[in-house]
């Protein structure tokens, strides 16, 4: 890290081939060549996939600081969302880069939401058979989750991040002065992702995320960056334990079976964001671990009480289709000969892997999760 960056804090992930280093900080950008150059070798020409959705003063930046030291940036510039995601985007970025006569050292930057992050890093994973990967996540769930942990990937009309690879980034650079021009609504969905760390496996950090829900909703900045560095910890711990997710890692999945199925379903519309999906799918595995008796009431209403708080959605929206709901949860990558699993808790800061969970089952919950909505003060359907 060089002498001129200041506050700032660094965490190491290691994986099979190795370590990198996740930075976290306030206007680091600047310093982002020389940040990157201290990792990787930099040939002359550096690819920059940047979402074209950030403040067009900070593309300038980004354009001038990777000017510097006779190094050429190739900007690319693309929407984020999840339109990032699809095969036709795939090729045409991964077009753009091979035209430019590129090398196995040319490093692709990733300078975006988690959506930039996945295709970004699938283009890293695909083209030459593996290229540098840097990821600069613009999102705060980028800073605590997508770009930590190498997972890559890219929709099919089948259902989301169908088609992926795993591969390690050399360098996180997450620079909190992205988040000022992030809308809040994608603030508080990230806020989701968080909450998953703790009921996973870490119910001291639950409690101190309810003890603290208001400098969340403030968006007090030292707070953020100590919720971005306990996000950090925590995916460190699954990851390392398990890079290509053959047993603990799957825990990172809790919410997200009923949670992708949503969003696909709702992809079209502005219904859901990634991260409200999650939030109704923590709520929705809380509620059937309660149904099959693995938790007490108590516990369902704590967490329902926390994300109706935290300002996110706790229930399906009402015109969701439950038949077609399970047929995207069939396609879940954790299931096996279309046996639906499903991650689900114990207690708060306890879940585990629940294989061949029956369909029929499933369908006559979520009919009565549709039929009867929850909400802190109405909890008596549960
Ligand atoms: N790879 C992984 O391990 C992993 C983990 C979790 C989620 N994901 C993926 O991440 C995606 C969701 O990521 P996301 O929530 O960051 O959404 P996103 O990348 O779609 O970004 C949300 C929106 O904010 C815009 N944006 C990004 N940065 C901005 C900024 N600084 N200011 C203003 N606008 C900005 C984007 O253009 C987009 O419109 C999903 O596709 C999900 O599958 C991947």
């Amino acid at each position: 890290m060089p002498s001129s960056v200041s506050n700032h804090a660094s965490i190491s992930i290691q994986h099979a081939r190795g370590a990198y280093p996740v930075i976290v900080g306030s206007q680091l950008l600047k310093d982002a060549l020389s940040i990157i150059s201290q990792e990787l070798t930099l040939p002359p020409q550096i690819i920059v996939i940047v979402d074209s959705n950030i403040p067009e003063q900070l593309i300038f930046t980004l354009n001038k600081i990777f000017s510097q030291n006779q190094t050429t940036p190739i900007i690319i510039p693309i929407p984020g969302g999840e339109n990032a995601k699809t095969f036709t985007t795939f090729i045409a970025v991964s077009e753009i880069i091979l035209e430019n006569h590129i090398s196995r050292n040319t490093p692709i930057i990733a300078v975006g939401g988690g959506a930039i992050g996945d295709l970004a890093g699938f283009i890293a994973a695909s083209l030459l058979r593996g290229l540098p990967l840097v990821h600069i996540p613009t999102t705060l769930l980028a800073m605590v989750d997508s770009s930590i942990g190498g997972k890559t990937a890219i929709n099919s009309r089948h259902g989301k991040n169908l088609i992926g690879a795993i591969h390690q980034p050399q360098l996180v650079i997450s620079d909190t002065q992205f988040l000022s021009s992030l809308p809040k609504r994608h603030f508080r969905a990230a806020y989701a992702e968080i909450v998953k760390y703790a009921l996973i496996q870490n119910a001291p950090l639950f409690t101190q995320l309810d003890k603290n829900l208001n400098l969340t909703r403030e968006h007090n900045e030292n707070h953020i960056q100590e919720l971005i560095l306990a996000s950090v910890r925590a995916k460190k711990q699954i990851v390392e334990a398990d890079e290509f997710e053959n047993n603990q890692r799957a825990l990172l999945n809790l919410g997200h079976t009923f949670g992708h199925a949503l969003e696909t379903m709702h992809s079209q519309s502005d219904t859901l964001i990634h991260g409200e999906a999650v939030a109704i799918g923590i709520v929705l595995a809380f509620r059937f671990a309660h149904r099959i008796n693995l938790i007490p009431k108590e516990t369902l209403q704590r967490i329902v009480k926390h994300i109706h708080s935290a300002e996110l959605p706790c229930n399906i929206p009402p015109d969701t289709s439950i038949d077609t709901m399970i047929s995207f949860m069939k396609n879940d990558k954790k299931n096996l000969h279309h046996n639906i699993s499903l991650i689900l808790p114990h207690d708060i800061g306890h879940t585990s892997l629940h294989k061949n969970i029956s369909p029929h089952d499933l369908n006559s919950f979520l009919s009565e999760c549709i039929k009867q909505p929850l909400t802190p003060y109405a909890l008596h359907h549960a």
